[in-house]
């Protein structure tokens, strides 16, 4: 197997996601946030982040990719939409990384016809090196250089998600 580094340790993730928690709180006061999950990367993020917040979170799964047989077709496919309304709700879209951007410019075209009140992006990581999009993101767990990043959700081919670390492959 190749090598992978600790990029964050588990330490250095729980006080980031206690921070993220408080600065949504802030924002939230009391309301009631739908969290827009991206399957299936996001998964502990989402769960890690919301155990740490005292608002009442709606779970909401929606899962797309560029990926076709294995290969990046640069065209974003829908393959599982959300199954309640957000009509009028405050969503914030859950993911585990942010690299080019266009799948959350997918997502935030895709969410406009379905009417929520508000929509925020929250991201455990993000590349800004590698952004070819505007886009204002409005929590982000930690800005990386362009590193193969697997462990806590994230995927090399499907493996490494259960790593309890973010990690990187050389
Ligand atoms: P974007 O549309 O280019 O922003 O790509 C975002 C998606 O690509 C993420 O949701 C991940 O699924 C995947 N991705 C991007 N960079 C990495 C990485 O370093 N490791 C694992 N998956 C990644
Ligand atoms: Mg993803």
């Amino acid at each position: 197997m190749e090598n992978i580094n600790v990029l964050i340790n588990k330490a250095r993730i729980e006080k980031r996601l206690d921070e993220m928690a408080r600065e949504i709180e802030k924002d939230y006061k009391e309301k009631d946030i739908v969290f827009l999950v991206t399957l299936k990367g996001a998964v502990p993020f989402m769960w890690e982040l919301a155990k740490r917040i005292k608002n009442n979170i709606i779970f909401e799964f929606i899962e797309v990719s560029s990926y076709k047989n294995n290969k990046d077709t640069g065209v974003l496919t829908l393959h599982k939409d959300i199954k309640d309304t957000v009509e009028g709700k405050d969503v914030i879209i859950i993911e585990d990384i942010v690299d080019t951007g266009k799948t959350i410019k997918f997502l935030l075209e895709h969410l406009k016809d379905k009417n929520p009140n508000s929509v925020k992006i929250a991201t455990l990581l993000s590349k800004p090196s590698k952004m070819v999009t505007e886009l204002n993101i409005d929590y982000t767990g930690f800005k990386i250089d362009d590193k193969f990043i697997v462990g806590f959700g994230l995927d090399d081919n499907q493996n490494l998600r259960n790593l309890p670390y973010i990690g990187y492959i050389e």
